[in-house]
């Protein structure tokens, strides 16, 4: 929640990975405060549903279609939320994916470079885009979604993706410190297991295996994770910055 009442109305959010799991979560979170919400994913048809509902709920919704892998969609992405709205001030760089399990032998070029242009170079974009205009409007939130993987290294499965995650945690660190002085605060949060359909990719038994890590006992709702979103582009928390944010139900591992 806010400090202030009313402080998301009127103002606008840009997110990407917003059809689905913690990306909706989060655009009806918004919506409920009534704020406009900017819903950019690779799936156009499913930003659409999801800018559709934004408006139901009390939000403003748009919808753009948007492959955070390109530079150049992710700048017309942003450019053209910039222009239906007028102002961005929050940015919640969200869209990623382990794209495939494997142990760490297994991993290929292939898995190993498309893993960090989502998640790695998506996240680098949408900074790049973003930075210009918070500093011309005087400041801004960003908000980077990291994983607890990056702190348990993703061992057995996903080491390609937890080290991307590990990135997006330092890059946030520094993109934090370099304009702490412009009233941008970066921030990024770092998820336990959450039930999405990001873990469509693991088998029953992996998914059983990283529930019973997590002493809290199941995964997360996306809900829980897009509140947090929310609490940490307002008004009540503006000493943090550059740290990443544990929403890990215990600790995330045993
Ligand atoms: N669910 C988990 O267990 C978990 C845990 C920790 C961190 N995360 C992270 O949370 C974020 C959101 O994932 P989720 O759990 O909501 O998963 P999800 O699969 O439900 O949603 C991911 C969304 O990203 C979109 N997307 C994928 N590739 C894209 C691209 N190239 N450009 C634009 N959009 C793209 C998808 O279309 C989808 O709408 C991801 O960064 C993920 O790595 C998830």
């Amino acid at each position: 929640m806010a400090k202030s009442e009313d402080y998301f109305k009127g103002k606008t959010l840009f997110l990407t990975g917003a059809a689905s799991g913690i990306g909706q979560a989060t655009s009806y979170i918004f919506a409920r405060e009534g704020a406009n919400v900017i819903c950019a994913d690779l799936d156009g048809e499913g930003a659409e549903r999801v800018a559709k509902e934004v408006d139901q709920r009390g939000g403003k919704g748009f919808a753009i279609t948007c492959d955070v892998m390109s530079r150049d969609q992710v700048n017309q992405a942003v450019n053209t939320g910039i222009d239906h709205f007028g102002r961005i001030d929050f940015q919640f760089n969200n869209a990623g994916s382990a794209i495939r399990r494997s142990k760490f032998l297994d991993i290929d070029d292939e898995l190993f470079e498309k893993t960090y242009d989502l998640n790695v170079k998506g996240v680098f974009y949408g900074m790049q885009a973003i930075v210009p205009h918070m500093l011309e409007n005087g400041g801004g939130v960003i908000v980077n979604t990291a994983s607890m993987a990056a702190v348990r290294g993703g061992g057995g499965h996903s080491i390609h993706y937890a080290s991307a995650k590990g990135a997006v945690v330092t890059m946030t660190m520094g993109v934090a410190r370099e304009f702490v002085r412009d009233n941008i605060r970066c921030v990024s949060i770092s998820p336990a297991a959450a039930n999405t359909h990001f873990q469509d990719i693991s088998t029953d038994e992996l998914k059983q295996s990283m529930t019973n890590d997590i002493p809290i006992g199941r995964m997360a709702d996306p809900e829980e994770i897009a509140e947090v979103v929310q609490f940490l582009c307002s008004d009540a928390c503006p000493y943090i910055t550059a740290d990443t944010i544990k929403i890990s139900g215990g600790g995330g591992f045993r």
